[in-house]
């Protein structure tokens, strides 16, 4: 081993003591978090977690779409996510006639279930450290390659940790026969919407049910009617004892995207300028979206997916920022860096060269979010890429082309480009001189947009031609926008840090921290790897004299029922239960009343990517579905504080009394062993 790794292991051992919940962690590494965990109440040892000998909880948790968690509870591949993870694929297999979003979806046996083309997910079949491997000489494409070899359906992917301070090899299994098995109705599963989107108390239903199939030899195969349900290494059991204040909770799936390192420039960049123009343009976008969808039943379904990732970052956001400033986190981090400069003189440097390293990199990653807020969000250019396409047939591009237009609406996008184009124009530094000429010819961004709309002939599928779409308007636009693509090509990473320019400096600067500030708990930033991360169910003061309990109940969806307005209105087999408290095995005495727990909050340190994490007791067993944070917690992904951070978990006695009341699928709580 080389000194300085040694020195890094050592660095990593002394620093993982810390008491906090905060931290997402290996779970490769996890033995070294389980001494902590079994003091607040973890019964089991770090093999159960995780092991390569052995069956682990690992096994049962897998990477949803490429950007969620779920988890298999059934030894037939039964799994569970959200049902705005889920939310993709339901609508890709929803026409006005079949609206599984309005109305729900319950396969009644294996034959009703839905295939969802291109739907994926991955289970780890294990992860190793390659930092000496990288070091010796090997390339990140040759160890991938050869942990591709190793078996069928194999896909590896090498992820840097603190900065490039250590690098991990996470072999998984790939699996793209995925079907749905079931979803409840929006009223349920996106109870309360945007509106109640980011907040607690709250009584979302944010669950959906899939299933995975594979070939007969039980390995990953492409679609097939003569796939079987896959038969995991392991499955969840699932806890219907429910939960408490203070009870153990551990979550355990992919999370995305922190940035718990970076210093107070990046933190001003973050809360001053990115946050509240993002928030701006989104602002516009949703408006023009949600006026169209309240004109036309047809544009609502159409256009659901798109407005509700919109709309998800947008009020985040809004968050992120209150939450910044709230808690101060920009004068925080300048005295930690005066502290640390004070202290280690002879690495001031590092904290200059990043600060410089930011200066020359601002404008560049400004414009590259600029132009995925603005440009990018202009969909018809789509087809033009389409129809350009040297990997796809002429009729793989007919097919590409056709689902574009099941979900495309030519007014809004033209409103869209109008309001994105003219905020590109003010703002945009990287404009390249194309685009610059085409805005001058038509007397600006806003004369311009209208041209083009007028002038395309894309506007619907019946106008899409293969051949003519190249020489079309919008090829001219897709043209001119190229060269700024190709311009903020270099900054298109996953946040501001990871600029290699700028992560260069990180990886000493994070490495001088460690040895440096013993008492913080050093966690590696979430990249969409698999990690744990535990605390416990707890309530908190919401707002001075408010405090906030840590369970909701169907009296609060009944109080919320509204039938005149779309997203409170609950379904009639609800209000049907509640009249009758017909709730069969899953009726609770909580709060002095008989009814269903609904949603739970807890400690546990989380982001986006966790949606759809099981989230498990003290004895690894299933108590709910995580599905999001507090409005009070979204800076977390920056500074986390556990007095006010909170996820929101949908209990798994709510999903279980959906699925069996509403859903009437009783088949599938006897399969999940109930
Ligand atoms: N806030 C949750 C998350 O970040 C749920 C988002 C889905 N719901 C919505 N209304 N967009 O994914
Ligand atoms: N809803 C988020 C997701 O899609 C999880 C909430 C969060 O950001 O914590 O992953």
């Amino acid at each position: 081993m080389k000194r300085t790794l040694l020195l890094f292991a050592l660095l990593l051992a002394t620093t993982f003591s810390a008491v906090a919940d905060k931290g997402m962690w290996l779970p490769s590494l996890i033995s070294s978090r389980i001494k902590d965990m079994k003091s607040k109440g973890f019964k089991l040892s770090a093999e159960d977690i995780y092991s390569v000998n052995q069956a682990s909880l690992k096994d049962a948790v897998v990477l949803f779409d490429g950007g969620c968690t779920g988890e298999i509870v059934s030894e037939k591949g039964l799994l569970l996510t959200n049902h705005h993870c889920g939310y993709d694929a339901i609508q890709a297999l929803s026409s006005v006639d079949h609206d599984y979003l309005t109305n729900g979806f319950w396969a009644m046996n294996h034959d009703e279930e839905l295939y969802c083309p291109g739907l994926k997910v991955h289970i780890l079949v294990r992860m190793e450290e390659v930092t000496e491997r990288i070091a010796a000489g090997e390339t990140k494409e040759q160890i991938i390659a050869k942990a591709e070899a190793e078996g069928i359906g194999y896909r590896a992917k090498v992820e840097s940790m603190y900065y490039g301070n250590m690098a991990y090899l996470f072999i998984y299994r790939e699996f793209s026969d995925v079907r749905l098995v079931g979803a409840p109705p929006t009223t349920i599963g996106k109870f309360g919407a945007d509106n109640d989107n980011w907040i607690w108390p709250r009584h979302t239903g944010d669950f959906s049910v899939f299933r995975i199939y594979a070939n007969e030899n039980n390995e990953p195969a492409e679609y097939s009617a003569s796939n079987k349900p896959y038969t995991p290494a392991r499955h969840f059991q699932i806890s219907t004892k429910g939960i408490k204040e203070g009870d153990f909770t551990m979550i355990y799936g992919f999370p995305g995207n922190t940035q718990e390192y970076i210093t107070s420039d990046a933190v001003k960049y973050i809360s001053e300028l990115s946050d509240p123009l993002k928030i701006h343009f989104r602002t516009e976008r949703l408006d023009i979206i949600g006026a169209a969808q309240a004109q036309s039943p047809k544009t609502r379904i159409q256009y659901a997916a798109k407005q509700a990732n919109i709309a998800n970052a947008w009020k985040k956001w809004q968050g992120e920022v209150k939450g910044i400033n709230r808690l101060g986190t920009y004068n925080k981090k300048l005295a930690y860096e005066a502290k640390f400069r004070k202290e280690n003189p002879e690495k001031a440097y590092l904290l200059d060269s990043l600060k410089a390293a930011y200066e020359r990199n601002m404008e560049g990653y400004f414009n590259y979010e600029l132009y995925s807020e603005t440009l990018r969000g202009i969909e018809l250019q789509q087809v033009v890429a389409i129809a350009k396409s040297e990997k796809l047939s002429d009729e793989q591009k007919q097919a590409a082309a056709e689902l574009f237009y099941k979900d495309f609406d030519v007014n809004v996008d033209r409103q869209l480009a109008v309001a994105m184009l003219k905020e590109y124009e003010k703002y945009g530094t990287f404009i390249s001189e194309e685009l610059k000429a085409l805005f001058a010819q038509h007397g600006g961004a806003e004369g311009y947009a209208n041209w083009l709309y007028d002038n395309t002939s894309l506007s619907t599928l019946e106008g899409f031609n293969i051949e003519s779409a190249k020489s079309d308007a919008m090829a001219e636009f897709a043209a001119a926008v190229a060269p700024i693509q190709q311009r903020i090509k270099a900054y298109t990473y996953r946040n501001f840090s990871n600029i290699p320019d700028i992560e260069r400096w990180f990886r000493p600067y994070v490495k001088a921290l460690m040895e440096w500030d013993k008492k913080r708990a050093f966690f590696p930033d979430a990249n969409l790897t698999l990690r744990v991360a535990y605390g416990k169910v707890a309530g908190y003061e919401y707002a001075d004299g408010e405090w906030h309990l840590p369970q909701t109940t169907l009296e609060g969806i009944i109080a919320k029922d509204n039938p005149e307005i779309y997203d409170y209105n609950v379904p009639q087999a609800l209000r049907d239960a509640y009249a009758t408290k017909d709730y069969g095995r899953w009726g609770v005495e909580m709060y002095g009343k008989y009814t269903v727990p609904v949603c739970f909050i807890a400690t546990n340190h989380t982001t986006g990517g966790n949606s759809g994490s099981p989230v498990l007791n003290n004895k690894g067993e299933l108590i709910g579905v995580n599905f999001d944070r507090t409005w009070l917690s979204t800076m977390s992904d920056i500074e986390f504080d556990e007095t006010l951070c909170r996820n929101i978990i949908c209990d798994i006695r709510y999903v279980l009394f959906v699925v069996d009341k509403v859903g009437g699928a009783g088949w599938l709580i006897e399969e999940m062993g109930l």
